[in-house]
């Protein structure tokens, strides 16, 4: 099979990703856990919702939490576009394609537009969101983790495939995906990026659609460990790590807010900018995919996510498992 190619004159100009909209139904538990634990910037509290930004950013929000009585579930991810301009044709692009828009109001953001993407990730688009103050230099607020930016998503994707065309048309571009072994680029995970990095949209093979993460890069490696620190001191449990992924070269480590929506602080990403970067492939056997060192995962990693309202998960097209923390060790003894 021929891999997906970034269409490299895509209809409208997708800069990043940008932001996430989560439920929960503690807002103040979310905010020790974002806030005491891992040090983000509490830019708001206000109508049963909390904005959170990292310490570099300049926009209000990059994770917006709203309370909702039963089971949280994350209601979009945010794509910034350049301008107003590329908004309006992304609403034609995407209504001549028959897939549904509207427009929509939200708070401290300019014209919003969303979308479900191909597989049913529902999208949130937007040019701007009200800029404030970088705590960037403000460095008597760096704590916990002292999470800087966000980075990137992954989406459990029950057909990576679909998926990935989706997002290459859009002008994403691929840097590293993982294949079934033996399979001519039969894929289990793409990785797909427009701001210059390894990625912005991770698809991988599993019953979705569902957020399996939402990711923030830290300044230092210590930072990572500070945070498990100061999260086993206020008794909030590791999920992962931490560790260092083969994909990406990211020194990781996982954790699951109270509501059970996971987050992975890292650094370590690489530039991927010029044209003849050729996609990395690897076998999904290959255990160092996922981590250079340490134990693999555990299966509950793989299999737990956050879901969308009204996007019941399917089962995936593609039959294939990732070596598991209880195989890997059931293979040992
Ligand atoms: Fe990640």
């Amino acid at each position: 099979m021929a891999l997906p190619v970034a269409n490299p004159h895509p209809p409208f100009n997708i800069t990043r990703a940008s932001h996430v909209v989560l439920t929960a139904r503690d807002l103040e538990a979310s905010r020790v856990f974002y806030a005491d634990v891992l040090g983000f910037i509490v830019s708001e509290i206000a109508d049963d919702a909390l904005y959170l930004r990292g310490l570099e950013e300049r926009a209000h929000h990059s994770i917006t939490i709203r309370r909702e009585a039963g089971p949280a579930v994350c209601r979009r991810i945010g794509l910034r576009v350049f301008t107003d301009d590329d908004l309006a044709r992304a609403a034609d692009y995407f209504q001549q394609g028959g897939f549904p828009v509207r427009w929509v109001e939200v708070p401290h953001q300019g014209k919003t537009l969303h979308v479900d993407d191909a597989i049913g990730t529902p999208l949130e688009l937007c040019a701007e969101i009200d800029e404030v103050p970088t705590k960037l230099q403000e460095f008597h607020h760096y704590k916990g983790a002292s999470p800087l930016r966000l980075d990137h998503f992954q989406i459990v994707a029950q057909d990576v495939l679909k998926g990935t065309l989706f997002y290459t048309a859009l002008g994403f571009r691929l840097t590293e995906y993982t294949a079934s072994d033996g399979s001519r680029d039969e894929l289990w995970g793409t990785w797909l990026q427009r701001k210059g990095n390894p990625h912005d949209v991770v698809l991988s093979n599993g019953r979705g659609p569902r957020l399996h993460h939402f990711a923030f890069t830290v300044p230092e490696s210590r930072d990572i460990i500070h945070a498990c620190d100061v999260a086993g001191s206020l008794r909030c449990p590791v999920e992962r790590g931490p560790g260092r992924h083969g994909i990406g070269n990211a020194l990781f480590v996982y954790f699951r807010d109270p509501d059970g929506h996971r987050i992975e602080l890292f650094l370590g990403h690489y530039q991927a900018i010029d044209a003849s970067h050729t996609p990395m492939r690897w076998d999904l056997s290959d255990t160092r995919r996922s981590q250079l060192w340490g134990l693999p995962a555990r299966a509950t990693w793989f299999s737990e996510a956050s879901e969308f309202p009204g996007q019941p998960p399917t089962a995936p097209s593609l039959h294939a498992d990732p070596v598991t923390l209880e195989t890997f060790l059931a293979n040992q003894y």
